[in-house]
């Protein structure tokens, strides 16, 4: 998959890792790029840019921007909230707000541009995800269970969509620095290098994307006994069997 000449849907795309989409495809010869947002405003000004207004969350929205933006053949599903609740103490609509947006939202874009990306050759498409899909936290538990949903769902569209040839790339990466995790003092990786490493990857074809060292390390304890990945669980169990 070339990004040179391809034309690209992005949403949430007026700030953060988005924006940094709109940034790296436009140095790499993206034909048109569809900058979605739920306030179309604040997109990029340039004549390869086209404002696009959405809430990927509202059904009409989307089926209007996929009729607007029939002649994509890439669609990069990066819009995203946390609400940093955990499963147990948390606010039971924010966990609802995070599956309906991270989810949801992602498989309503997946289903209304799918016709599209198969009468344009098939394409690519790359869902965000994260590794906090693959690792439960002290908080943020709705979240990674949204973006764990996502990771599923990128997995099956692989093969759901492999009939009419449309390359399916998950993103996973730790902790970028943006609004999202602004209030964290962390150690982040940049927009930049983020949308870097996903484009290199969707380029070369591949499956998934891993964009820092955090997530690789992240990744790999799903092969590991959870033993070793939860040792405060264990030590709960044994309190318990005396
Ligand atoms: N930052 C990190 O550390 C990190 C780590 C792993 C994965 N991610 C993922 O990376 C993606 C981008 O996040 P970010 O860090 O750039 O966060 P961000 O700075 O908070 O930006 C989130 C973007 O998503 C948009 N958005 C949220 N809800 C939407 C909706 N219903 N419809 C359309 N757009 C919506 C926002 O638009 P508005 O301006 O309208 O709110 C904004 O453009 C997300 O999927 C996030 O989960 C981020």
């Amino acid at each position: 998959m070339h990004i040179n000449n391809a034309v690209v849907l992005v949403t949430g795309a007026n700030r953060g890792i988005g924006r940094a989409f709109v940034a790296e495809l436009l140095a790499r010869g993206a034909a048109k790029i569809y900058a979605a947002a739920r306030d179309a405003s604040s997109i990029v000004d340039d004549p390869r840019v086209v404002p696009v207004a959405l809430d990927i969350t509202n059904a009409d929205a989307v089926a209007d921007a996929a009729s607007f933006a029939a002649d994509v053949n890439v669609l990069i599903n990066n819009a995203g909230i946390t609400t940093f609740a955990p499963l147990v103490g948390g606010n039971l609509d924010d966990i609802r707000r995070e599956m309906e947006t991270n989810y949801f939202g992602t498989l309503a874009m997946v289903r209304a541009f799918a016709p599209a990306l198969a009468t344009n050759g098939g394409g690519s498409i790359l869902n965000v995800s994260s590794a906090a899909a693959w690792l439960g936290l002290e908080h943020s538990n709705g979240y990674g269970a949204s973006k764990a949903a996502v990771w599923a769902m990128t997995n099956a569209l692989r093969v759901e969509l492999s009939g009419q040839n449309t390359q399916v790339t998950g993103l996973y990466m730790a902790s970028t620095d943006t609004d999202m995790i602004a209030a964290f003092d962390m150690s982040k990786n940049t927009p930049q290098a983020v949308v870097i490493a996903a484009l290199d990857g969707l380029e070369a074809g591949e499956l998934e994307v891993l964009a820092d060292d955090e997530t690789r390390t992240v990744k790999a304890t799903l092969s590991a006994d959870p033993v070793t990945t939860y040792p405060q669980a264990v030590r709960h169990i044994h309190t318990q069997a005396g």
